[in-house]
């Protein structure tokens, strides 16, 4: 059977899919609730072009038969749909458990509009709880990961970040970087974390998403709920 969390999910990017209409250009989430979305897209034939957030999301696109595009290489994206792994106040979103948060982010920063999709699960009244993807490039990342305590620390936010794991090995993400995961908790301010996080050099980006979100489908056991900033 189909847990509550994978139905609502599925019901979120089926519903985020109906916004799709023909000669869009069309950016592609990663992550189990993008997938639907992907999947419910690829289904309805639209005479659409898309641009992926990720090589596995590229994949399943292309596969599901999908035109997909690089970014920068089409019109202006009209519409991106991803998941998150928090969705806060005015849709404030922690988002990389994926690991695809860089792609994300440049696809989000590109589109005219962005809906996150997700199940309720992921709503939180304080971001922070779901440790936050920090990307870094390879080189030296042990030292950029003490000068990201220290960032942290400005903030409040006393953790070790984690180096994510992937089969024993450091995880690459598509860009060949790796990820530090920071428990911080709670983000009492998302705004000045994100500010201190990119003034590091060796910080490539992180998976806080502030003033991003146009909208948020959020399934829930009563269907599925729209949300605005
Ligand atoms: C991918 O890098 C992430 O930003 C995902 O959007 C996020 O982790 C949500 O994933 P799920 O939809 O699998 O929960």
């Amino acid at each position: 059977g189909v847990s509550d969390a994978e139905a609502q999910k599925r019901a979120a990017g089926e519903a985020a899919a109906a916004l799709v209409e023909n000669g869009m250009v069309v950016g592609l989430g990663t992550g189990s609730t993008a997938v639907w979305f992907v999947k419910s897209l690829a289904a309805r034939r639209l005479d659409i072009t898309c641009v992926a957030t990720s090589q596995r999301t590229a994949d399943l696109g292309a596969e599901l038969g999908l035109k997909i595009a690089e970014l920068g290489q089409t019109a202006e994206i009209d519409l991106t749909v991803d998941g998150a792994d928090e969705v806060g106040p005015g849709l404030s979103l922690i988002k990389g458990g994926g690991g695809a948060l860089l792609r994300e982010k440049l696809v989000w920063e590109a589109s005219r509009r962005c809906v996150v999709i997700a199940d309720a699960d992921k709503r939180v009244q304080t971001l922070g709880k779901f440790p936050l993807p920090i990307e870094v490039v390879a080189f030296g990342h042990k030292t950029t990961m003490l000068r990201i305590c220290d960032a942290l620390g400005e903030c409040d936010i006393g953790v070790a970040p984690r180096l994510r794991q992937k089969d024993g090995q450091p995880m690459r993400t598509d860009g060949g970087n790796l990820i530090y995961d920071a428990a911080c908790g709670r983000i009492e301010e998302p705004a000045a974390l994100a500010f201190a996080l990119k003034s590091v050099t060796g910080v490539v980006d992180h998976g806080l998403f502030l003033d991003l979100a146009d909208q948020a489908l959020i399934g829930t056991p009563d269907g599925v709920t729209i949300l605005e900033p």
